[in-house]
């Protein structure tokens, strides 16, 4: 199991030291970016992760929640480790969105909403290097875990098949949840408040990494 702690947790005046702070036990970062039109909320975009991508070296994961990722998705300054994420639900075509990442030097993933039927991925399996399953309704961080996510994990899992696709589960994940998560077949585990809610973010990463087990 990787883990990759979501910055919307942090202490946003502090992202940078937030950021290098997790870094020990981070596989990835992950940085949710909203617009206040695809979820209602926004957060950051482009200039902000640009600029701490500059001064961190682990990989980064951009969950992009906006409505046109195929418009934005050039904006960011990525390396070939990192990993640009799009909804499927998204207005622009899932495409359109592949094809503006594809001109990138990151890898493309895609997401879907907890509504969203899993056989709405599969004609992008090909062309994607990480699915990304919301275990809530995207939008806010410290929400519920959704188990409905379990089963779709596992049918994800089944219809990935031998295709090199890493699975990552985002949303309400703690060291109660994880365990179950990560046997339906998550590979990666995005973790915000269970991480930057906690006073001694490597005592929590510990004990998700622990529980996991
Ligand atoms: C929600 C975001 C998540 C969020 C998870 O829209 O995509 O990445 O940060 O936060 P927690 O772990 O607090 O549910
Ligand atoms: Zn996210």
């Amino acid at each position: 199991m990787k883990l990759s702690p979501s910055l919307l947790a942090a202490d946003f005046a502090d992202l940078y030291r937030e950021a290098t702070s997790v870094a020990s036990l981070a596989s990835s970062l992950h940085w949710d970016v909203m617009d206040g039109h695809f979820v209602p909320n926004l957060t950051f975009g482009p200039p902000v992760v640009n600029a701490l991508r500059k001064r961190i070296d682990l990989p980064f994961v951009i969950h992009l929640m906006i409505d046109h990722p195929a418009e934005y998705a050039p904006q960011f300054d990525v390396r070939p480790s990192d990993t640009i994420v799009f909804h499927v639900e998204t207005a622009d075509g899932a495409d359109e969105a592949l094809d503006a990442i594809a001109e990138t030097p990151a890898r493309a993933g895609i997401s879907l909403r907890p509504a969203t039927p899993i056989a709405r991925l599969d004609p992008y399996l090909d062309r994607v290097a990480m699915v990304l399953v919301m275990s809530v309704e995207p939008g806010f961080g410290g929400q519920s875990f959704s188990s409905d996510a379990l089963p779709r994990i596992r049918v994800l899992a089944e219809r990935i098949g031998t295709r090199p696709i890493a699975v990552a589960v985002d949303g309400g994940i703690h060291a109660g949840n994880v365990r179950d998560v990560v046997r339906a077949g998550a590979e990666v585990i995005i973790a915000g408040s269970a991480v930057f809610g906690a006073k001694d973010r490597i005592q929590a990463m510990r004990a998700l990494l622990e529980a996991a087990r």
